[in-house]
């Protein structure tokens, strides 16, 4: 699936889960955690997405710094861990997680192709510099840009409205890139062009807005948009 991408100035990146590996936390600590390290992750992941969901809809906005340490206490609970590992041994993980390794080098080449490049996230921050910083990722991001600039989390329209009027580009000349399918199709509902990098090989959403093309890998990006591959 391939739609028009000529005229695309700048791409806009989801960061957890696209550029960065949510899992990497208990994956680095699981000889503490055992068997149950990857359901604590999936856990916990879920519900941190699902209280930004909920926080947006009842109006009671907090960061995401809040609202990851408030999926984790769940997460632990549910799995019984809480025994094992300390809360704040997994939350400092959060502030570096592993890139993906396609991320740099697509970075670099859409850079080379005279794209900006940017970050727009979910992540307070803090957190994303942090995580940014770690990966070693901010010479290769034009912006780093967080939703705690509208104080409500995607996908509310004003989330995306930030890289517009941060980058002075507009939304459809956008080439928004996430993992996240929910946030693929809240960009595309948006205004942007959107590429959704669907790296699990899930089942696309049904939902009013999608992406006009997946690819499985950021290294399929650069040659989707006509540069070099
Ligand atoms: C983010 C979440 C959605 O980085 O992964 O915004």
């Amino acid at each position: 699936m391939s739609g028009d991408w000529t005229g695309i100035r700048a791409c806009v990146f989801d960061a957890y889960g696209t550029l960065f590996d949510v899992h990497s936390p208990a994956a680095r600590l699981r000889d503490r955690l055992g068997e149950k390290a990857g359901a604590l992750s999936a856990v916990w992941r879920t519900k941190q997405l699902e209280y930004t969901w909920l926080r947006s809809l009842m109006r009671r906005h907090a960061d995401f710094w809040q609202v990851t340490g408030e999926a984790l206490d769940f997460a632990l609970a549910d799995t019984g861990l809480a025994d094992r590992v300390d809360r704040d041994s997994l939350m400092q993980q959060y502030l570096t997680l592993d890139a993906y390794p396609d991320a740099g080098p697509a970075l670099d080449r859409l850079r080379a192709g005279g794209l900006s490049t940017a970050i727009l996230s979910n992540g307070a921050p803090e957190m994303l510099a942090a995580a940014v910083g770690s990966a070693g990722l901010d010479s290769r991001l034009d912006a780093v840009l967080s939703v705690e600039d509208a104080g409500i989390y995607k996908p509310d329209p004003a989330t995306y409205q930030i890289a517009v009027d941060r980058l002075s580009v507009p939304a459809g000349d956008i080439c928004f890139v996430s993992t996240n399918a929910w946030d693929a199709a809240g960009a595309a509902s948006f205004g942007m062009r959107v590429a959704w990098l669907n790296r699990f090989g899930r089942t696309p959403e049904r939902l009013p807005a999608g992406p006009q093309s997946t690819i499985d890998g950021l290294d399929a990006l650069p040659p989707l948009l006509g540069l070099a591959g």
